[in-house]
This record gives C-alpha cells, sequence and structure tokens, in this order.
C-alpha cells in the first residue's frame, strides 16, 4: 500500500498519535449514532446478566473506528483487551494460547479475521460456540481429542472485508455492525475533539476545512488536523486560521473533496484509458500500478458513497459527476457502444 496522506489505512506514526485522541468510553465516541446505541443495549444487558458480550463482528473501510469500539467495549465492560490479527497467526498454538490465557469476560480482538488461516479458524467454532478448545493429542489411530474448557470471552473481529469471512465464522457472531463514513459534522466534533487534546487553536473555519477535505473519516481527519499544525508552527505563529488550513491542505494536494492525486487518477484512468468504463478491477489496478485488494479496500469505497463511481456487474464506471469534476463534458448515452 502506498503511503498516501488521505487513506483509512494505518500509517506508522498514526499508530502513537491514536493511542492519546482514541475516545475511551462510549459517552466520548462521536458519530457510529446506531452501533452506538446498540452497542450500549449490550454492553448493559451483558453487565446486568454477569455475562461477557456476545461475539462481536465490525467491518467497514480502514480508519472509521473498529479497533477504537473494541477498547471502548473492553472499557465499558471493565475488562482487559487482548489484540492481535489475523495475519500474525501462524500456528495454531499461537491462537489457541492466546485463547487459555483469556480471564472471565475478557476481549480477544482480531483484527483483520478475514485473513485467518482456514485451519487456525476453525479452532474459533468451539471456541465461540461453547467456549471450549479442541486439541487433537497423538497422530494416526491413537489420536485423541481433548477439550479444554476456556473462560467466558468476548471475541471481536474486524474485517475491511466481510465478504470473504466463511460463513461458519460469520454465523458465530451474535452482534454485527457496519462502521460507514461519519457525517461532515461528526467530523467537525472529531476535529474539535483532537485539537483540544493535542493543544491545537484552530479557527472554525479550518475546522470545517479539515472535516470536509477527510472523506468522512476520522483517521484521515487526525493526520491532516496533525499537518496543518505542524504548517502553522513553521509557516505561521502556530494557530491555524482559515488561511493557514487552506495553504497547508494545498501543499499536501489534498483537495477540496479529500481526493489526492491517486483518486484523480483512478477516475482519470477509467475517464481517459477505459472510455469511462465499465472496466474490471485487475485492468484498472494494473493501469494506475496498485493492488487489485487497496482498491477494493481503500480507494473505491469513498469513491462510490461519494458518488463517483459506479460498480457494476462488468466493472468500474465513472459516473457524470466524476466527469463534472474535471471540468468534462459527461458522455451521453448514445456515446455508450456497451
Ligand atoms: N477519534 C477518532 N475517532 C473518534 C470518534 N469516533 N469519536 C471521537 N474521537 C475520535
Amino acid at each position: 500500500m502506498s503511503n498516501r496522506l488521505v487513506t483509512g489505512g494505518r500509517a506508522d506514526d498514526d499508530v502513537q498519535y491514536e493511542a492519546g485522541l482514541r475516545p475511551r468510553s462510549l459517552a466520548e465516541y462521536i458519530g457510529q449514532d446506531r452501533i452506538r446505541d446498540n452497542l450500549s443495549v449490550s454492553i448493559a444487558a451483558a453487565r446486568g446478566r454477569d455475562e461477557a458480550v456476545d461475539h462481536v463482528l465490525l467491518y467497514g473501510p480502514p480508519g472509521l473506528g473498529k479497533t477504537t469500539l473494541a477498547y471502548v467495549i473492553g472499557h465499558e465492560m471493565g475488562v482487559a483487551v487482548r489484540a492481535t490479527a489475523g495475519p500474525v497467526i501462524e500456528k495454531s498454538g499461537d491462537l489457541a494460547a492466546m485463547l487459555t490465557n483469556l480471564q472471565r469476560h475478557e476481549i480477544l480482538f482480531i483484527d483483520e479475521i478475514h485473513r485467518l488461516p482456514p485451519t487456525i479458524e476453525e479452532i474459533l467454532y468451539p471456541a465461540m460456540e461453547d467456549y471450549e478448545l479442541d486439541i487433537v493429542i497423538g497422530q494416526g489411530p491413537g489420536a485423541r481429542s481433548v477439550k479444554v474448557p476456556l473462560q467466558q470471552f468476548t471475541l471481536i473481529g474486524a474485517t475491511t472485508r466481510a465478504g470473504l469471512l466463511t460463513s461458519p465464522l460469520r454465523a458465530r457472531f451474535g452482534i454485527v455492525h457496519r462502521l460507514d463514513f461519519y457525517e461532515e459534522r461528526d467530523i467537525d466534533e472529531i476535529v474539535r475533539r483532537s485539537a483540544g487534546i493535542l493543544g491545537v487553536t484552530i479557527d472554525e473555519e479550518a475546522r470545517h476545512d479539515v472535516a470536509r477535505r477527510s472523506r468522512g473519516t476520522p483517521r484521515i481527519a487526525n493526520r491532516l488536523l496533525r499537518r496543518v499544525r505542524d504548517y502553522a508552527q513553521v509557516r505561521a505563529d502556530g494557530h491555524v486560521t482559515a488561511g493557514v488550513a487552506r495553504a497547508a491542505l494545498e501543499l499536501l494536494e489534498v483537495d477540496d473533496r479529500g481526493f489526492d492525486e491517486v483518486d484523480r487518477k483512478l477516475l482519470r484512468t477509467i475517464i481517459d484509458k477505459f472510455s469511462g468504463g465499465p472496466v474490471g478491477v485487475n485492468s484498472l489496478a494494473a493501469a494506475i500500478h496498485e493492488e487489485k485488494d487497496a482498491i477494493e479496500d481503500i480507494y473505491e469505497p469513498f469513491l462510490i458513497q461519494a458518488g463517483f463511481l459506479d460498480r457494476t456487474p462488468r466493472g468500474r464506471v465513472a459516473t457524470a459527476r466524476a466527469y463534472e469534476y474535471f471540468g468534462l463534458p459527461a458522455p451521453g448515452r448514445d456515446s455508450r457502444l456497451w
């Protein structure tokens, strides 16, 4: 994945900042109101019954707060969150060790859960369903299966690609939530909160500008805020005025829509090289030298939700809005020969 400024994917220097900016409780969490309401019911119910929260699957584009929500649930339940990721777990023993170490009601958070190897995924089935580990000892005819009891725990899985989850795994999550891009006013509120925590003074118009260019993604909003803060410190007196924010964002080549050069290249390639589409994602990936997965997970979701790209059964199509964005006349129906 390229090191874009406006991707939702986690960049190295996000990690340290995110720890300080992340809301810890549901009350501090801004946006995603429906999910927040639902989770507060699930948490209160579990607490009332003195049980672990049902297993939770969170899916949606990167940067929208899946990991944050996992830690918020942990905080609200008053339990520890043990975190790992699908690609990191190589041996079934790794996962078995994590599961057996969990204390009562604790949370196991598995990021990118769609990338768990299948043989390891199977360990999760009895663990999730019966709080039990099935361990096979020995080989051949003498092999025995031993059941190891586990504490009652909550598995929280996060994925950008719910469609890649196997159905047996998906079926074992009692709570499933899709995170969507945030409303601009929620991002605005997040920028206000983050500026307060970082000690950045920022004018209202500048805050709106940062929010508007953040593609409905808190991680991007916080990243742009940090860059704008740098600019204000070096090129001005540290205070972020509307002019400072605009100059900083222009220097970063993040336009008014939050598009950067990769977005523009993607749309422009569909228009120029593929006559507006439809074009298959593989051809598109090859043409712009990006990975297919990155296009599907990171670049496309926002362009689709913003109405610049359509995903059709025959491939991706640039919409009239995309043509308009580049100041091009949209092709009429007659000029589309497919
Ligand atoms: N920082 C990042 N995401 C946030 C959210 N949803 N609410 C508050 N602060 C945040």
